[in-house]
């Protein structure tokens, strides 16, 4: 997950408002284009704005598409290229549809040394999909992750960006029934 960080970013005049047209936006014209737009305008720094529209938008879409994408840069005087920088550093913000239940599988050091990477084949082989995919239900989306500071319960996993440490296939499969039965 380290990436580099992205560079500097170029301001742009903000606009008053904006209309987003997409057919996947046009239900933002109700409540959520004006808090996006005073999220637009508060925190402390640009980067912090942005990042704040961009969970609204992805809290209401699931995802941020290139529509979203688009419209939080218009919001916050940003190019897409810049905010789509910003979207791809960020571990929890997802450019393509991800399933009911997130699965961030840490991939660090410490988690690898503790048959994380024997935990991470079961997930793989329980769900039948490889990393970075979603099942065919859509249910659950495996993502790598680095340290997640669990380490002195690793193996760990989040689900759902809470933590779940100390991995035997016992517990994976009992987390994994949980999931389905909706109560994680
Ligand atoms: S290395 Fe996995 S939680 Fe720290």
């Amino acid at each position: 997950m380290q990436k580099a960080p992205p560079k500097a970013f170029a301001k742009k005049a903000v606009p008053a408002s904006v209309s987003p047209a997409g057919p996947r936006l046009h239900s933002l014209n109700d409540t959520l284009l004006p808090e996006l737009e005073k999220k637009a305008k508060e925190g402390d720094n640009l980067r912090e704005k942005v990042v704040d529209v961009m969970f609204a938008l992805q809290e209401r879409l699931g995802y941020l598409d290139d529509e979203a994408v688009e419209l939080a840069a218009e919001l916050t005087g940003m190019t897409p290229v810049e905010v789509e920088e910003l979207a791809t550093f960020y571990t929890f913000i997802y450019r393509e549809p991800v399933g009911k239940n997130v699965i961030h599988v840490c991939d660090s050091v410490i988690c690898a040394m503790e048959d994380g990477t024997g935990i991470t084949e079961y997930l793989l082989g329980r769900l039948r999909i490889r990393m970075g995919e979603t099942t065919s239900d859509g249910l659950f989306t495996l993502l790598p992750v680095c340290c997640i500071g669990y380490c002195d319960h690793a193996p760990a996993i989040l689900i759902n960006k809470k933590a779940y440490g100390d991995l035997s296939p016992e517990k994976i499969d009992r987390l994994l029934e949980t999931c389905r039965e909706g109560t994680e």
